[in-house]
């Protein structure tokens, strides 16, 4: 890819299982991973589970994965069918909210986004009904196939009308983030009248996907967005800053007007469940087009840190589970019990997000062993499940592991460290990953995710998403061509 190697183990360079788990051992890094890969009715991937009344008929789920491809009124492109019939091909029996859907148009994270608005019935059905085909093609059955639309306002990332011009509605100032987005005033601030208007559209878009066949919405608390934010307002005043209960109030609310007017939809949270400070490239070891290893912006100067969620406020750099388990106990009230566990942000902490080999043109080269960073995902999940063990966890984090996803996957569904195993960038490449480890097929290892972020740099370099390097259709396309001219302008700047 023309990167500079990071200086850690590519995955691809170890022979096998064997090895693998030494490596995990030798370095202190605390992953499960079966040795033998089990299949058919014994396969713990493959087991059902209930939740909320809902049956999910296997143990894989599909995270969301927006496309930047979407019409610019917000309404799917033939690229994001595509895309939703290849979830529909992983076998995966729950899919968590297809991608990221802006409730309005001022949240939009880009103008291509997909936005819901009183008509787009007819185009999520159709996303759906496709996804389902596929489905029915991969399996022979959609029993127990549960479906959820992504529910968002991006906030902070909200660029709703020309690519590359920030608009960001904020939950409140933040001394770090703020320069990054162009927050120079109070203006961007939203204030709760504003709140209280957005979580009236939350309910009317929630009624469009009940009414287009959506099992479920997720109401997304993740990755800087909006939600997320607003979980760590603990500076912002008001009726939506300050004590946790303020904090999530934004999704009681919205919560209780979906119940309202749409009675029979169940809700899931996606939710970032820790996170750190934001990193940046570090200055001394970067150099024009070549970032950096990731470090930590300063913080030492704001101390106590109050501008996180899940993070310790002394130790920023360290998560704190405290609050995640009083918003467990919250959701538990709010009868929610489907939640996708992620972390961090994309924009500030990508290592921590989506561990990666190789950086997005706008990130920093892995300030440590990628498999650190999954490792932190899989242990904060099972904390969680080891104490509330009515909900169903999703996972995240797993594309990274490439040959021993299966082997990973499997041991932490049967150790019960987590419920399902959700996939996201692998599912750009190689969708039936642990579909066919299950069914005792052999691994098709070309077509597995090296973890190269194209799918990444190309939306921040305003082109539609997608796996440039592995799949075809974007491989053979003139976005492959102009992708590359906008890598080779960085590098040169
Ligand atoms: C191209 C791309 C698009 C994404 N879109 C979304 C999205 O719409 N909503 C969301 O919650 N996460 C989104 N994510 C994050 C993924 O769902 C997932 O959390 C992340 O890729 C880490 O999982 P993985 O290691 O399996 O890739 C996206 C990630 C990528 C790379
Ligand atoms: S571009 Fe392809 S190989 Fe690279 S991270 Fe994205 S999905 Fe994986």
């Amino acid at each position: 890819m023309g990167k500079a190697a990071p200086a850690f183990q590519r995955l691809g360079g170890l022979k096998d299982v064997a090895t693998f788990q030494a490596y995990l051992r030798d370095n202190g890094i605390d992953l499960p991973c079966d040795q033998q890969l089990l299949t058919g009715a014994n396969s713990p991937l493959l087991q059902p589970v209930m939740v909320d009344g809902l049956t999910v008929g296997n143990r894989i789920a599909i995270h969301p994965m927006e496309g930047w491809d979407g019409t610019p009124d917000g309404r799917p492109t033939e690229a994001t069918v595509r895309r939703w019939r290849r979830f529909g091909a992983s076998g995966a029996k729950l899919i968590w909210g297809g991608e990221a859907v802006a409730v309005r148009h001022d949240g939009r994270a880009n103008p291509n986004q997909l936005c819901i608005g009183p008509t787009s019935g007819e185009d999520l059905a159709r996303l759906r009904e496709v996804l389902i085909e596929e489905h029915l093609r991969t399996t022979g059955s959609a029993e127990g196939l549960v479906i959820g639309l992504q529910l968002t306002h991006s906030g902070r990332y909200s660029q709703p009308n020309v690519k590359g011009r920030p608009e960001p509605r904020v939950a409140y100032r933040h001394p770090i983030l703020d320069q990054r987005v162009g927050v120079d005033s109070d203006a961007a601030v939203l204030s709760d009248g504003e709140i209280r208007k957005l979580i009236e559209d939350y309910h009317a878009a929630a009624k469009v996907a009940a009414d287009a066949g959506f099992d479920f919405v997720d109401i997304k608390h993740c990755h800087g967005y909006l939600g997320h934010e607003l979980l760590s307002a603990h500076t912002r005043g008001g009726d939506y800053g300050g004590t946790l209960k303020n904090r999530t109030r934004f999704l009681r609310e919205i919560t209780e007007g979906i119940r309202s007017v749409a009675p029979r939809l169940k809700i899931g949270v996606r939710l970032s469940v820790f996170d750190t400070v934001p990193f940046r490239p570090d200055p001394a070891r970067s150099s024009p087009g070549r970032p950096g290893p990731g470090v930590p912006e300063p913080y030492e100067h704001l101390l106590p840190y109050r501008w996180g969620f899940g993070v310790n406020p002394q130790n920023p750099e360290e998560p704190d589970l405290t609050e995640a388990f009083e918003l467990m106990r919250e959701l538990e009230v709010l009868r929610i019990g489907l939640i996708n566990l992620t972390a961090g942000s994309p924009y500030y902490n990508p290592h921590v997000q989506r561990p990666a080999y190789y950086p997005p043109s706008d990130g920093y080269q892995p300030p440590e062993d990628p498999l650190v960073g999954v490792a932190r995902h899989v242990s904060a999940g099972r904390e969680l499940r080891a104490k509330f063990e009515r909900n169903v966890f999703v996972g995240t984090g797993y594309s990274y592991l490439q040959e021993f996803l299966p082997n990973v996957a499997q041991a932490a569904v049967r150790e019960q460290w987590v419920d399902c195993v959700g996939l996201g960038r692998v599912v750009l490449t190689y969708p039936e990953v642990l579909w066919d480890a299950a069914h005792g097929r052999p691994q098709q290892t070309k077509k597995l995710c090296r973890t190269f972020s194209d799918c990444t740099t190309a939306p921040r370099n305003g082109l539609p998403s997608g796996c440039y390097p592995l799949d075809e259709y974007y491989k053979n396309s003139e976005l492959h061509d102009r992708l590359k001219a906008a890598k080779a302008a960085r590098r040169t700047t």
